[in-house]
């Protein structure tokens, strides 16, 4: 299959070239990728089984881990869910379009693949101007998952996801990188008390704000319980090379990393730029400051698919404050990694 490459202007309109191609080809039910806020998406018609199946081929995903639904107007929920309810409406009104995904009861317009055969479907507004001119040309709700290889790293660049699928999905439209760079945080709008599934970029502070209480699932506080969102279970995120994350002082860091280089080990380190300047390894990727998680949240899929294994044995990560949008990231490095090493 070729792959259609198209840079539509920062300002797209539903009627630009490029947004009809891509719009024409999604009502084809054929897979599309597009920019969100968060990471790229990789589109597909919600409501179309067929489909949505190419969504899955293509990224060699488990189709048991359900998909988000992507909307342009609060009024597109309506058809999918049975009802909404009224702290979900709020959110919308709050958090919508950005990065908050809602889970509500599915009225089963949504293909079952989009679900998972489950009862609920995950919706979300992004808050991009490209994807919201492709969902309004294309008169379509769109499922989409991150546009990678199902396992890697999430694309915050058009060039991530040509690196992934390139010949395997119809088009690919550039919009530049992402902003916020972690996913959606998803929200379990079904139960008494509002639950995160999943910590993302609209934080449990924000969510606090509009909200009289936030559950945190238990499956993220590593409690020993069956996952409640099918996509917690796999291996996720990982780069090329194994990751280690370290959990401690910089001086703790700084005895780790120089006792596995002396046990040969080529070593990649991806750190804060406070603990990057006191190192003088080779391999650093600095990530941004401690002091500024957003920073660190916007860069994190870059660097961990920048280590090629053909260089460096074993990467060794700096943890981060689990506040915030910290909370994002120390969940996605959580799963990127093969080992957690904790002070004593
Ligand atoms: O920022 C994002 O959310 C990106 C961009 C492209 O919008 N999308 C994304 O989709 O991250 P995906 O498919 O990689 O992640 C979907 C997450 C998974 O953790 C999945 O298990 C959960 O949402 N999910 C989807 N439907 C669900 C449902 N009905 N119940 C519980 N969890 C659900
Ligand atoms: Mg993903």
């Amino acid at each position: 299959m070729i792959t259609k490459l198209w840079k539509p202007s920062a300002q797209p309109k539903e009627s630009d070239v490029s947004i009809q191609e891509a719009a024409n080809l999604l009502r084809e039910q054929q897979v599309v990728a597009f920019p969100t806020e968060t990471v790229y998406g990789l589109g597909a018609d919600a409501t179309n089984e067929s489909a949505v199946k190419r969504i899955f081929e293509a990224k060699g995903r488990p189709s048991d881990n359900p998909l988000i639904v992507h909307v342009a107007s609060i009024r597109e929920v309506e058809d999918l869910v049975t009802h909404i309810p009224q702290v979900a409406r709020k959110l919308m009104e709050r958090f919508w379009p950005g990065p908050l995904t809602l889970i509500l009861e599915s009225n089963g317009t949504a293909s079952k693949n989009v679900t998972a055969g489950l009862k609920t479907v995950a919706i979300r507004m992004p808050d991009h101007a490209l994807a919201l001119a492709l969902l309004k040309a294309a008169e379509l709700p769109l499922a989409a998952p991150s546009a990678n290889r199902s396992g890697r790293p999430s694309p915050t660049k058009a060039e991530h996801v040509r690196q992934d699928l390139e010949g395997r999905i119809a088009g690919i439209l550039d919009g530049g990188p992402t902003g916020v760079g972690v996913e959606s945080t998803v929200l379990d709008c079904t139960s008494e008390i509002p639950a995160i599934l999943r910590p993302g970029g609209i934080t449990k502070e924000d969510l606090e704000e509009v909200l009289p209480e936030v559950k945190i699932d238990p499956a993220l506080t590593g409690k020993d319980t069956p996952p409640v969102s099918p996509g917690m279970k796999y291996t996720h995120y990982a780069p090329e090379s194994p990751l280690w994350l370290i959990k401690g002082e910089d001086e703790f860091f700084r005895n780790q990393l120089h006792e596995l280089q002396e046990e040969g080990y080529r070593i990649g380190v991806i750190a804060s730029n406070e603990l990057a300047e006191k190192l003088h390894h080779d391999f650093v990727l600095p990530c941004g400051s401690r002091e500024n998680l957003t920073e660190v949240a916007n860069r994190l899929y870059e660097v961990l698919r920048e280590y090629k294994k053909s260089d460096i044995d074993l990467i060794l990560c700096e943890s981060f404050p689990n506040y915030g949008v910290g909370a994002a990231v120390m969940n996605r490095l959580t799963k990127a990694s093969v080992k957690i090493i904790e002070q004593p």
